[in-house]
């Protein structure tokens, strides 16, 4: 049996980082007596990776998952590869959107519970408690998968553009985020899976979003099985 000596053991820093990092570890596991309020996420790690030219060889959409939780660090990354802020001094971000009104919200919805994506304060705002994973989608699997993001519209954001433009804007930009989501799943190894195919009426309930929310598409990312 292995005993940890003094030098084994993790220094101050170590053990801060990890009893900081329990709350987001047990929301993905699903092992929270009680969802929490406000999680902070990780600093993403924004260096590495696959090639990008490699990456595109790999990119694919995987409906198979096992239900192993993402470790908080890759989800943090994750989150930051889909629509973090890479501009700090703009608020740039790591997907375009149409006048730069930045429209999408990123929903986390954990086995625990349904979580908002703070991407400046770098950050998971409870949004509703309980697992709604199995709203994401009408497909079986999507229950499986430990995490699904669902990318709603903010139409408010709009301020000079036609219905029809609010939804074709809306569209393109909830796509660039979903293909940053396929190309960081390719590059990690990840089952990545995009989805139209989504109860919107029974999902925007469930999260409780108001009229001008609109939900887009869903992805569902995990560990293929
Ligand atoms: C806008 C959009 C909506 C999609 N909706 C679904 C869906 O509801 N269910 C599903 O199983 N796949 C869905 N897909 C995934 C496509 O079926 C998939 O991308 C296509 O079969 C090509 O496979 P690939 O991604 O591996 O290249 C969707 C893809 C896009 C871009």
């Amino acid at each position: 049996m292995l005993t940890p000596t003094a030098s084994s053991l993790p220094g101050r820093p170590a053990l801060l980082a990890l009893v900081l990092m329990l709350p987001l570890a047990l929301a993905l596991a699903g092992g929270a007596l009680a969802a929490p309020k406000s999680i902070r996420l990780p600093e993403p790690q924004t260096t590495g990776g696959k090639p990008l030219m490699q990456v595109l060889k790999e990119r694919r959409t995987a409906r198979d998952f096992k239900g192993d939780p993402l470790p908080p660090q890759t989800l943090s990354n994750l989150l930051w590869a889909a629509f973090g802020v890479n501009r700090p001094a703009s608020g740039g971000r790591t997907a375009p959107s149409a006048h730069d009104v930045q429209e999408i919200d990123v929903y986390v919805v954990l086995p625990d519970g349904a979580y908002l994506y703070d991407a400046r304060g770098n950050a998971l705002e409870l949004v509703r408690a309980g697992d709604l994973r199995g709203l994401t989608g009408m497909q079986p699997f999507v229950k499986d998968a430990p995490v699904s993001l669902v990318y709603v519209s903010d139409y408010r954001k709009f301020t000079r553009d036609s219905e029809a433009d609010k939804a074709f804007y809306s569209a393109a930009d909830a796509g660039h985020i979903s293909q940053n989501v396929y190309l960081f799943g390719a590059s990690e190894g990840l089952a990545v899976m995009v989805r139209a195919y989504i109860d919107k009426p029974a999902l925007a309930k469930a999260l409780g979003l108001k009229p001008y929310q609109h939900i887009v598409l869903a992805q569902s990312v995990g560990y293929p099985k």
